[in-house]
């Protein structure tokens, strides 16, 4: 079944110039962009995004790396489209993250780990909704 997931490049693979790279490495793993645009989260929007994980000890870390500077967002689709990004994208945490895999070859730290991945169709369509509106969406 065809479907849909969301990404972000994260603030330090755009720093570190990586944008291009990593688009590349997603389409030619056979993801058509639907949506795609730079921009940068405020801290109030890097909370609600990740409101989820409110209760986690590295909530205030993640929310200050995610809203530090310019970011990708993107909807992706493509067979599969969830679970096969999160394996082009590789483990959160780098030095668990697989030979050839995004987060193997840009992220530097399990917080600075260059990309985001949903984990399923449900968080995919909310987080998609997040950032693009539906005129957005090609
Ligand atoms: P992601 O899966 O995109 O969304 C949640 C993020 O929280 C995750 O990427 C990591 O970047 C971050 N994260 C998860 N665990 C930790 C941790 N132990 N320390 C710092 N950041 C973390």
């Amino acid at each position: 079944i065809t479907n849909r997931t969301f990404t972000m490049i994260k603030p330090d693979a755009v720093a570190n110039g990586h944008i291009g790279n990593i688009l590349a490495m997603i389409t030619n793993a056979g993801f058509r962009i639907v949506s795609l645009k730079l921009t940068q989260l405020t801290v109030t929007d890097a909370q609600a995004f990740y409101a989820v994980h409110a209760a986690r000890p590295f909530y205030g870390e993640l929310v200050e790396f995610m809203s530090c500077g310019p970011i990708v967002a993107a909807i992706l689709e493509k067979e599969n489209a969830v679970l096969d990004f999160r394996t082009l994208i590789g483990a959160t945490n780098p030095a668990d993250a697989a030979e050839g895999t995004i987060r193997k070859l840009y992220a530097t730290s399990m917080g600075e780990n260059a990309v985001h991945g949903s984990d399923s169709d449900e968080n995919a369509a909310i987080e998609s909704a997040f950032h693009f509106s539906g005129r957005e969406q090609f």
